[in-house]
């Protein structure tokens, strides 16, 4: 066995070592805090405001009982969390709170291993982040989508389906009190969001760096098998601590690359990207923008899942699962990089059949050819903006047309439906002021409503570009993340209504017909207006003076890169 971590806190005869077993013994065996059992914090974003995620507290018993079974010693560890539906203005503003929280937590207790257990969107980014600053052996637990519902005979996608029901309503398809009652049955029980949203997604970049039980995720909230595969993380973590093998040993450079081309097969989401980016930034990897478009370029979607396609987590999990999907792929992933088990990822990809081909598609009939990201650059986005392309309307993947120009989200909202607004089909719609600086967060608006006089007119898809992201149960010609953001300065800011933009995703390019000099001249004009973001004070004020552009994974500047485990100064 390795020195343990926590044998600094617990062992000796010195007044110190005293106060820290004394007051953990309560309880448990004597020999809990000896300084020879591995000390496992389970750390839980359970929470009954984090619906998603509620639970997590079931979930952490069976890890206990795991990590006792394995002789370790077991805490239960709360740590911020955060429910994407229910905070304002939105949960990405405390991604990196919760992550610099959690990271605080972990190195600061004797503790040394960690069970993570996350669900929705921004979970399992924070805990990936944490235990990257602090590199203590880490195993993720993804807590699971939940079971399908179902409104009037048909299956309800999560998100996705809150957005078709409600156009549906608004052309009187439905109405709106069916509209409503719907509301009933979107959430069957516990769980994430059941579509390959951003939590889905976020649960396979896990598994596909190594970070889970491989097979673990996709598995259902409410399977049976979630606790069973809880239980066995509680086991395996007690190994993990003895074999010293830590998140830097696992998340290298090639398990991102895997995790890209994982995420281009299961068609997720574009939020992925600033999430990767982040974890990336937080273990010293030089991760790009760029190795997006390269290793996920070309990677066929196989998994007909909404909002691509047709199909729910369920189904996914009943059809073999994300393993049988990445089994598809295996030809495209490295084959190197370790999972916490200590074998390669690849290994595990051997005899994964496909039960059911409607939702996972074979290599040789793809759901779509090429699901990769593609990354935009030009005088409008500098450093890169980001489209999925297979999200898109192909025939708006070349454009030309004019912009009408918004100048943050309540601008939008008040005249984009207004019958005198100068827009067609042709018009390029900008929004800027919802930037990670902008907003303040960066929210989930980029995939703007189209005009109503134009879906009148049939109208279903227009460019539409912007410095927000967008939510992962979207869909259209959306360009996101445009760095730097308007508020930071970025070109976004100078555009104006009528301005000619040119998109050409083939070229990825993304530019506005307007000289340098005359941009210039518009910045310097515009410097003193201020339609952003401000905070003077609090959690939002560090945030906007220190959070860094989309294209790096928006983290906070003073937060990339590791601190380690190491704490030199004792508390008395
Ligand atoms: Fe939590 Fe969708 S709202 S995963
Ligand atoms: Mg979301």
């Amino acid at each position: 066995m390795n020195h343990l971590r926590s044998a600094e806190w617990y062992l000796g005869d010195d007044r110190n070592a005293y106060i820290h077993r004394a007051w953990m013994r309560r309880g448990n065996p004597e020999d809990s805090v000896d300084g020879t059992r591995p000390q496992i914090a389970i750390a839980n974003t359970a929470s009954d405001l984090t619906p998603c995620n509620m639970h997590l507290n079931e979930v952490a018993a069976a890890v206990k009982n795991g990590v006792w079974a394995a002789g370790g010693v077991p805490y239960n560890l709360p740590v911020v969390s955060l429910g994407e539906t229910q905070v304002r203005p939105t949960a990405m503003l405390w991604r990196n709170m919760a992550a610099m929280a959690m990271e605080e937590m972990f190195r600061a207790n004797p503790i040394d291993g960690l069970v993570l257990l996350g669900g929705c969107d921004k979970t399992i980014p924070a805990l990936l982040m944490a235990a990257a600053s602090v590199d203590i052996p880490a195993i993720v637990v993804p807590g699971g989508p939940m079971l399908t519902g179902h409104f009037r005979g048909e299956a309800l996608g999560c998100g996705t389906d809150v957005w078709r029901l409600s156009e549906e309503a608004r052309a009187g398809t439905i109405s709106h009190a069916q509209f409503l009652q719907s509301e009933q049955s979107m959430i069957r029980g516990k769980g994430h969001c059941n579509t390959m949203g951003t939590a889905s997604t976020m649960a396979v970049v896990a598994e596909a760096l190594g970070m889970t039980i491989p097979g673990f995720a996709g598995t259902p909230a409410a399977d049976a098998r979630l606790l069973s595969l809880s239980h066995d993380t509680g086991r395996l973590i007690v190994e993990l601590v003895t074999a010293g093998r830590r998140p830097s040993d696992i998340m290298t450079k090639e398990a991102f690359l895997n995790a890209i081309v994982a995420v281009a097969a299961v068609g997720g989401s574009t939020n992925s990207v600033m999430h990767l980016l982040a974890i990336a930034g937080r273990l010293g990897i030089d991760l790009t923008l760029d190795d997006f478009d390269a290793a996920g370029g070309g990677v066929p979607v196989l998994a007909d899942l909404q909002p691509s396609g047709r199909f729910l987590m369920d189904d996914l999990y009943r059809a073999g699962g994300v393993l049988a999907v990445l089994a598809q792929v295996k030809d495209l992933l490295h084959a190197e990089p370790i999972t916490v088990t200590g074998r390669p990822l690849v290994d595990y990809l051997d005899d994964r059949p496909v039960y059911d081909d409607a939702v996972i598609h074979s290599r040789d009939a793809p759901l779509l050819a090429d699901a990769g990201i593609a990354v935009l650059r030009g005088n409008l986005a500098p450093r890169g903006a980001i489209i999925k392309p297979s999200a898109a309307s192909p025939h708006l993947l070349q454009h030309v047309g004019p912009a009408v120009v918004f100048d943050s989200i309540e601008d939008m909202h008040a005249r984009i439906d207004d019958p005198m607004l100068e827009v067609t089909a042709d018009s390029v719609l900008v929004l800027r002021g919802c930037g990670p600086r902008g907003y303040p967060g960066m929210p989930e608006v980029g995939n703007m409503p189209l005009p109503r006089k134009l879906l009148a007119q049939g109208v279903r898809d227009m460019v539409r570009i912007s410095d927000a992201r967008m939510s992962g149960t979207a869909y259209g010609t959306v360009i996101l993340h445009v760095a730097p953001e308007a508020a930071a300065g970025g070109p976004l800011a100078f555009i104006r209504t009528g301005d000619i933009v040119t998109v050409d995703v083939q070229k990825r390019s993304l530019s506005v017909d307007v000289d340098e000099r005359e941009l210039q001249a518009r910045g310097q004009a515009r410097a003193s207006v201020s339609a952003y973001a401000a905070p003077v004070r609090g959690w939002a004020k560090l945030y906007v003076d220190h959070v860094m552009q989309a294209d790096t994974g928006a983290d906070l500047d003073f937060l990339v890169g590791s601190s380690g485990d190491r704490v030199v100064r004792e508390s008395h």
